[in-house]
Parts: C-alpha cells; structure tokens; sequence
C-alpha cells in the first residue's frame, strides 16, 4: 500500500476535515495530539469519531492519538476505536519504548474482536521524535506486527535534544539515517519529516527527493498544496521505469539463457541492481510484491 503523502488535519476543525476528506492524498491522519489545543481534545475527540463513520475518505484514514500516559491517551483510542471499521490505524506520538506499542496493540486486538473485524487489520504507526525512540526502534518495531510504519519527527527531536533546527538539517541527519536504516532492517514502511515552510513548494519539492532516494517511502505534510509535490516526488519518474523495464525484461531473458550478470545501456547489471529496478516497477505499481 503506497503512503506516499502522509497529510495531516487537526482534529477540531471539521471544514478542514470535510476538505481533506475529498483530497487525491494517500493518507489523512486526523489530529487530536499537538495540532489541538488541551481545551479542547474532548470535542476533537468526538469530532473525529464523528468524521470517520460520516465521511468518505478518498485515501487511507488514520488518527493520531494523544500518548498514554498523557491525560487524554486512553479516551482518545476508546473513543476513536468506536469507528474502527473504517480506520486503517492509529498513530501513536513520541514512541520511546515497547510498552506503548504493547498498551495500543492491545486496544486494536480489542476493537476488533468487538466489530468483528479480521484479527490485524487495525495497524499502528509509531512516530520516531525522541532520542529514546531512536536508540528504542528495533524494540519498538518489533513490540507487534501491527507496526507497519515508522514516521520520523524531526521539529520534536531537535527540541527533546537540545538541536538548533537549520535549513540544512545537519543537526537532525544522523538520527533520520538511522531511523531510515532500523525501519527498513525490519521491512516496515519509513515516513519523512515535515517540511514546515508550507508555502515553499520548491524547497519541499527538494527535500521529498531527497527522502525518496534516501528510500523514505513518503513524507509528512499538512497543507494540501504540499500533497501533489510530495506524491509525484515518490513516484518513480518515466525514465526511470524505463530503465527498470528494460533491467526486468533482460533479467528474464538472461535468467533463460543461465547468465547471472549482463549489460543495460553500457552497465553492468547484477542481483542489486535487479533489486533496485524491482523496488522501482513496485513503487510505480507495475510489479506485484509476489512476483519473482
Ligand atoms: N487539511 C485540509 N485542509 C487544509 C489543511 C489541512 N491540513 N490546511 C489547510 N487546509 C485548507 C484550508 O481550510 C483552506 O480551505 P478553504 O479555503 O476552503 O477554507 C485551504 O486549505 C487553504 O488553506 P490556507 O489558508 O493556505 O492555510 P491556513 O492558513 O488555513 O492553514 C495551517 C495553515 C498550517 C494552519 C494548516 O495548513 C494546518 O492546519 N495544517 C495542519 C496542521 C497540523 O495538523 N499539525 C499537526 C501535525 S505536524
Ligand atoms: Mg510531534
């Protein structure tokens, strides 16, 4: 399931909601933790609920929960749970150890038995934004196979580790390697960073590139301009494709005749980079993740 852009609406604002609702985005995850104010986390709570049963989503619907040992966690995921037919997971803040995993995890189990749902169709997404979730991640990734994605928090690390945020993003690059690398050790989805200079297409544009070649799967974003940039910028290019087209065919053929390594326009072409044109003919949707 591609997730290439993973958009973000706060919870309390249903015209927001209605409009996200309606957007070609993969993913809208429904805000109730630092996009809504502590006055009002109950009525956001309700309205999510609410938007969820109500609304049609062109993409996946997921919310973010506030943490659980926060005054609002339990009777977010309660509350929200009501809905879980329609939900494709739950979104859990500052992951920084297993247990908090084991305390949602345990929640789904329950919302499903209770609607009937086939057991793990409710997944869990963990955000990656303290130091402790980044030393704790292979712990965390593996609390539960619900665990399908891994979100990077850039803004909320920097300030639990004392960073200076800078365009370049030096002071945050080891951690998002790292995250990138321990997601991908254990085959789960890897989500990018806000850009929160929401008006400026062009540097986003940049830095979903980035993270696209860096083997992010997608990127944060919460405005819908940002929405079509970031979907085109982890969607393979044509030249690209072409070249994996060509890699693929070649490979069949090559397999045929015996051979391990070939040549593509002038290059060689060995099992890795077999693998590079298949993770490519995935991402574009030309190849079953099945298929040989
Ligand atoms: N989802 C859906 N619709 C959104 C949206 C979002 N995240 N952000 C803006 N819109 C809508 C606006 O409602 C507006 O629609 P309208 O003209 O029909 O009223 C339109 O898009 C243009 O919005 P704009 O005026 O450019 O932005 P804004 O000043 O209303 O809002 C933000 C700017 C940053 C406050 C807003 O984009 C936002 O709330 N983003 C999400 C924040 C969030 O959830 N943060 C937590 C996770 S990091
Ligand atoms: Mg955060």
């Amino acid at each position: 399931m591609p997730r290439r852009a993973w958009l973000y609406v706060p919870g309390d604002q249903e015209r927001k909601i209605v409009k996200a609702a309606g957007l070609d985005t993969d993913v809208v995850c429904l805000d109730l933790e630092d996009a809504v104010a502590p006055d009002r986390k109950e009525d956001a709570r309700a309205l999510v609920a609410r938007m969820v049963q109500e609304l049609d989503f062109t993409g996946e619907v997921w919310v973010r929960v506030n943490p659980p040992d926060s005054p609002w966690g339990e009777e977010d995921i309660t509350h929200v749970l009501t809905a879980a037919p329609r939900l494709r997971g739950i979104l859990l803040p500052k992951v920084g150890a297993a247990w908090v995993v084991h305390w949602a995890a345990r929640h789904l189990q329950r919302a499903e038995e209770e609607h009937g749902l086939p057991t793990g169709r409710l997944l869990l997404a963990v955000l990656i934004e303290t130091a402790a979730g980044v030393v704790r991640l292979p712990d965390i990734l593996q609390a539960s196979p619900r665990v399908a994605v891994a979100i990077f928090g850039a803004e909320d690390l920097a300030a639990d580790i004392g960073a200076i945020r800078t365009p370049e993003g030096r002071e945050i690059a080891w951690a998002r390697s790292q995250m990138l690398l321990t997601v991908k050790a254990f085959r789960r989805q890897a989500i990018d960073m806000v850009y929160i200079a929401y008006k400026d297409l062009e540097g986003l544009e940049r830095e979903a590139r980035e993270a696209a070649q860096m083997g992010f799967d997608g990127k944060q974003v919460i405005h819908p301009a940002q929405v079509p940039v970031v979907q085109a910028a982890f969607t393979p290019q044509e030249e690209r494709i072409t070249w994996a087209r060509k890699v693929w065919t070649t490979y069949q053929e090559a397999q045929r005749e015996g051979r391990g390594v070939f040549v593509v326009d002038g290059k060689m072409i060995d099992p890795p980079l077999i693998q590079q044109a298949r993770n490519i003919l995935e991402r574009a949707g030309l190849l079953s993740e099945g298929e040989a």
